[in-house]
């Protein structure tokens, strides 16, 4: 037996007892006749003292040193009250040693193993195993465990079968570049990784499986975020006979178990809706973060017969003007007006940001107000509800830009300047009735919103038919798909949809996003055909695990709950993939590389 007890076990009621414990240890402090060391393993830290008494042991202690691997085997004591380490859960124990083996000593470390060193994130990668045994990764990959496991239980009981699909498989188109994997049985011929399992889901639905799900590596060739990596574990899922309200269901059941088990929060069901127009009309976003209210409000009506040049050549170009009240923004200085909240818009094509405040006794200040009669900026206010002491900052602009604009102003100033959103309040949220098709200007021609799987509106089918897809104004883009996210807090945590089980239908939508016959049946031949052979109504969601675990636990970074993950730049700086090959293997596969760009 190489341990009796874990490093985070001891209590009290333990004393007296001889016990073996093993693992790292954490520090050592000598104080001549006394010493100390705290020894960790994942579960926790146990004070180990060496005394005079056993010279012999306590010499042997003395060459111990940081992160070596000890067995250690002592009597539990029980601290002196005032000896007591509320901190610790072991604080009220110390094990004196008897004996101890060392297992293995360590190198000189490359950095302190110590929750509160500041380490670069180059060198956590690099030594990532290392970083691994800082209590944070180990909480975050701990909870990350607790929450999968929760949505297998709860998958499970709902009669869902876990099936596997190909990782060498066929390109499915998710708007990212695919990886790909040569063959060298086949030369010229590549594999692709899946960028999602969508259509091996699909056709487990045509044959017969019912409910799928797969906790799922996805692999995506794009540029990189704090929350994207090229692979990535999606909880992916389908179920047969079902709808949009079937798959809510089950998704809300896994977040319910998910955040519960994950965290210890309560999640409350069912999640509000809203459909696409509503959520564009309310915060300028597809995925607001409804932590907080600060909504948008359109005040076109309003401002048409305004004499501000600003509004009025805007309107006159088919743009908009909407508003934000800025809770206390009366007391805002012209900086953080005129600056800090522009430069927020900016990025969005925002050319200015007008305000107007209402100070304490209801007057009205700002450059603006000129050009405005009482009346109209008192109409302003009552649709904007703003009070004395608010500020009320105005976008005017094409629609994209402003929406764009006051969404990032309403995400600053409720996640940051004004603290609405807190960490732990999870604030879930279904949009529903996405666009089906986006104008894609660069290749000028439509593409998908979704992906090319995703079913149209049933009362849109016939316009879809009739509209002439070569041209961008032919009003494609009012095409409604039963597609759906899963928001939380601002992020989009999930996307599904109803899919297409009709073989004629999935050709017209091809047709629509102008890939040509020839080309249908060299990417996707097997799935149209599989489509005529008898295909259930289905739909389905893929929840982002790395996401949702990251937002759980209050981290920016999906690189914190993903035990090895690559740098912004994709690259595993620990093994350091992408790596050379072998001239050797190169050859195999038929591939000679151009000459490396110095
Ligand atoms: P989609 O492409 O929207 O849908 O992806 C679903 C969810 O996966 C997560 N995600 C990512 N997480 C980390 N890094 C990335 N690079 C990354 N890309 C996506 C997000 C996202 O919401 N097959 C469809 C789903 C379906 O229709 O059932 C799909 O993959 O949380
Ligand atoms: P200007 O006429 O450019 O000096 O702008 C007058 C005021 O209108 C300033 O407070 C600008 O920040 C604001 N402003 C300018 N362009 C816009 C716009 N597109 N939307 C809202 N406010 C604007």
């Amino acid at each position: 037996m190489k341990r009796t007890h874990t490093c985070g076990e001891l209590r009290k009621t333990d004393a007296g007892k001889t016990v073996t414990l093993a693992g790292w240890v954490q520090n050592r402090r000598d104080h001549g006749s006394l010493m100390f060391i705290d020894l960790r393993d994942r579960y926790g830290l146990t004070q180990i003292v060496f005394d005079t008494e056993k010279p012999d042991v306590l010499k042997l202690g003395q060459e111990v040193r940081a992160e070596w691997v000890l067995q250690v085997t002592g009597t539990v004591l029980a601290r002196p009250d005032d000896m007591v380490n509320p901190k610790m859960s072991t604080g009220e124990i110390e094990v004196a040693v008897e004996s101890f083996t060392v297992f293995s000593k360590s190198a000189a470390l490359p950095f302190e193993i110590d929750e509160h060193a500041k380490v670069g994130e180059e060198a956590r990668l690099t030594y990532r195993y290392l970083d691994m045994r800082r209590p944070t990764i180990q909480h975050n990959l701990a909870a990350r465990h607790r929450f999968v496991q929760a949505i297998r239980n709860t998958l499970d009981k709902l009669v869902f079968m876990e099936i596997e699909t190909p990782i060498l498989a066929k390109s499915t188109p998710e708007g990212a570049r695919d990886y790909l994997v040569p063959s060298r049985i086949h030369w010229g011929h590549y594999y692709a990784l899946p960028q999602s399992p969508q259509l091996f889901k699909q056709l487990c639905m045509i044959g017969g499986c019912d409910r799928y799900y797969q906790i799922a590596r996805c692999f995506r060739d794009e540029d990189l975020r704090a929350d994207r990596q090229p692979e990535f574990t999606q909880l992916d899922m389908e179920m047969s006979f079902a709808d949009e309200d079937d798959v809510f269901a089950v998704a809300e059941a896994c977040m319910q178990a998910a955040f519960k088990a994950g965290c210890g929060a309560d999640i409350a069901l069912p999640f509000p809706r809203m459909t696409y127009d509503q959520a564009m009309e309310k915060y300028g976003c597809d995925k607001p973060d409804i932590r907080f209210g600060l909504e948008l409000f359109d005040l076109c009506d309003l401002v048409s017969d305004v004499d501000f040049k600003v509004f009025r050549s805007v309107l006159s170009a088919g743009g908009i003007v909407k508003g934000i009240v800025i809770p206390g923004g009366d007391s805002f200085s012209r900086k953080e007006l005129d600056v800090e909240l522009l430069e927020i818009a900016k990025p969005y094509g925002a050319k200015g940001l007008a305000w107007i405040k209402i100070t304490p006794e209801g007057e009205y200040t700002g450059a603006p107000v000129k050009f405005f009669t009482k009346e109209q900026i008192d109409a302003i206010r009552e649709r904007m509800g703003a009070k004395p002491g608010d500020a009320m900052a105005f976008s005017a602009d094409k629609r994209k830009v402003v929406n764009a604009s006051l969404a990032a102003v309403r995400n600053y100033l409720g996640q940051t300047k004004l603290g609405l959103a807190k960490p732990d309040d999870f604030k879930f949220l279904w949009v529903t009735d996405f666009p089906a098709f986006e104008w894609d200007a660069e290749e000028k021609r439509w593409v998908s919103a979704h992906h090319p799987f995703t079913s149209v509106n049933p009362e849109d089918v016939d316009f879809m038919m009739a509209a002439d897809p070569s041209k961008e104004d032919c009003g494609l883009e009012k095409v409604r798909s039963a597609a759906y996210d899963m928001v939380l807090n601002g992020t989009e945590v999930a996307s599904g949809s109803v899919r297409i089980h009709d073989a004629a239908l999935q050709n017209k939508v091809f047709q629509v996003l102008s890939i040509e016959e020839s080309q249908i049946k060299e990417r996707f031949g097997f799935f149209t055909e599989a489509l005529r052979y008898g295909t259930p109504p289905h739909a389905g969601i893929a929840p982002g695990i790395d996401r949702l675990v990251a937002l759980m636990i209050g981290t920016d970074s999906i690189r914190e709950v993903i035990a090895f993950p690559k740098n912004a730049r994709a690259v595993d700086l620990m093994s350091g993939a992408p790596g050379d090959v072998d001239a050797k293997q190169l050859k195999e596969l038929g591939i000679k590389n151009e000459e490396k760009k110095a």
